[in-house]
């Protein structure tokens, strides 16, 4: 048996529950002043004031601890979950960025050849070990900020032998490293070159052999599409969407991102645990998700940023009862950054969304975005024992204190993995 006990944390705070928060509820969070967590074998077992979680480990006889951790000063929360990224990739893209900066879009680089399709020529060239040291030392990079489960995309292969390296590259760092990464399939990332006029063979391919084989070989628990202007349009994401659920994927969708598809009615039609981006998503298209009980409405408000668009409309969705995710889309072209203190300051200076509405966007429904809301994201018993300290007393340093990492430590699965 393994075991650790926090005592005197001056915060504990979190939001409650098994599953996804919508509208209104996402604003409810719970604090406990003075507050303790008891967690054995990587699992909560207590969680309430010092004085009642110690009165109860005495009374069932618990008095020998492998960790006991003084959080005097701290307030303690819920590891954070980033449910959207592409974090492995080979070859970075800044004189793109540059020119982006310089007024040039997006869609115009993509055009002219460069963004996803420039990645996905470096990525082809990296041999596994690069990719997994690179893969490696980014998911470092988001344990310091207090990610202790990450979703993680393919996509930057696009052929079979290079999308099945990047999953056997997350099957690895799955094992290697603290960071949980849930992985998706998006071979539907950009259109291959070698496929160029032939976009329909590309989705028969993916179809026919690559969501089989990632199905059999369980290296995929997702399966995503870009569905945007220039990419793949509606029909053709209907078409492998349909076929990824059918083999048992849950599906995620990049949706309305740069122009409107109507791709977020597709995704609450199909079910899809998320759809992600919403920057041009229809006030109809709100209606429609707001009915839907699970599926999450996943911001990228570092993307919308980075690209200088419109921030999604966090408020409407929120205000029309729909659940909201916050994540970063650490990739190279659109958002190479896996800031929390970004997202934060983002989402509340300019999505208007509050504190409390931010931490659930960034934890509990980060976790539904996931499908892990049973497991994670909150701190309860029966829940995993993913828990990070601030180095101020308040979770709201988070925003105050802006652009700042706060996060002091970060346990993992009840161990201590960073301070
Ligand atoms: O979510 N929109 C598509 N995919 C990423 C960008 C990936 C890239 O530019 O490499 C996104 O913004
Ligand atoms: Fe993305």
């Amino acid at each position: 048996m393994k075991n650790l006990l926090i005592l005197h944390a001056s915060q504990i705070a979190t939001p409650t529950g098994n599953s996804i928060k919508h509208g209104r509820e996402m604003d409810q969070i719970k604090c406990i002043s003075d507050g303790a967590i008891y967690v054995e074998n990587g699992t909560i077992k207590e969680v309430g004031k010092t004085n009642d979680v110690v009165e109860k480990l005495k009374k069932n006889n618990i008095n020998k601890f492998d960790q006991i951790i003084n959080a005097a000063g701290s307030a303690v929360l819920p590891g954070f979950i980033d449910s959207h990224t592409h974090f492995l990739f080979s070859g970075y893209r800044l004189e793109e960025f540059c020119e982006r900066v310089g007024g040039s879009t997006y869609m115009k680089i993509m055009e002219n050849g460069g963004g996803i399709q420039a990645t996905v020529d470096e990525t082809r060239k990296a041999s596994f070990t690069e990719l997994r040291d690179s893969g490696m030392q980014r998911l470092n990079e988001m344990l310091q900020q207090g990610i202790t489960t990450v979703e993680g995309k393919s996509g930057y292969g696009l052929d079979e032998k290079n999308e099945m390296k990047q999953l056997e590259v997350f099957r690895e760092l799955n094992l290697i490293q603290p960071v949980d990464i849930s992985v998706t399939y998006l071979g539907a990332h950009a259109i291959p070159r070698e496929y160029q006029d032939k976009a329909d063979d590309y989705v028969d391919l993916m179809i026919s052999k690559l969501l089989p084989k990632i199905k059999h070989e369980e290296l995929a628990e997702f399966v995503d599409v870009f569905c945007d202007k220039g990419v793949f349009d509606l029909k053709r994401a209907e078409q492998l969407l349909k076929a990824a659920k059918k083999l048992g994927f849950k599906l995620k969708m990049h949706a309305d991102e740069i122009a409107n598809l109507n791709g977020v009615s597709l995704a609450a039609k199909l079910d899809a645990v998320s759809a992600d981006h919403l920057i041009k998503i229809s006030p109809e298209e709100i209606k429609e998700l707001s009915k839907k009980e699970n599926t999450v409405a996943t911001l990228l408000p570092c993307t919308a940023f980075c690209l200088k668009e419109n921030f999604a409309p966090a408020r409407d969705l929120i205000d029309s009862n729909c659940g909201v995710a916050l994540a970063s889309d650490y990739n190279p072209g659109s958002s190479f950054t896996c800031s929390i203190p970004l997202i934060i300051a983002l989402a509340t200076f300019e999505m208007k969304m509050t504190m409390n509405e931010v931490l659930t966007a960034l934890t509990l429904n980060g976790a539904a975005a996931l499908d892990l809301a049973n497991k994670k994201g909150t701190l309860e018993p029966g829940k995993v024992g993913d828990i990070i300290f601030l180095k101020y007393p308040d979770f709201r340093y988070l925003l105050y204190n802006t652009g700042g990492n706060l996060v002091s430590k970060v346990i993992k699965n009840g161990e201590l993995v960073y301070e």
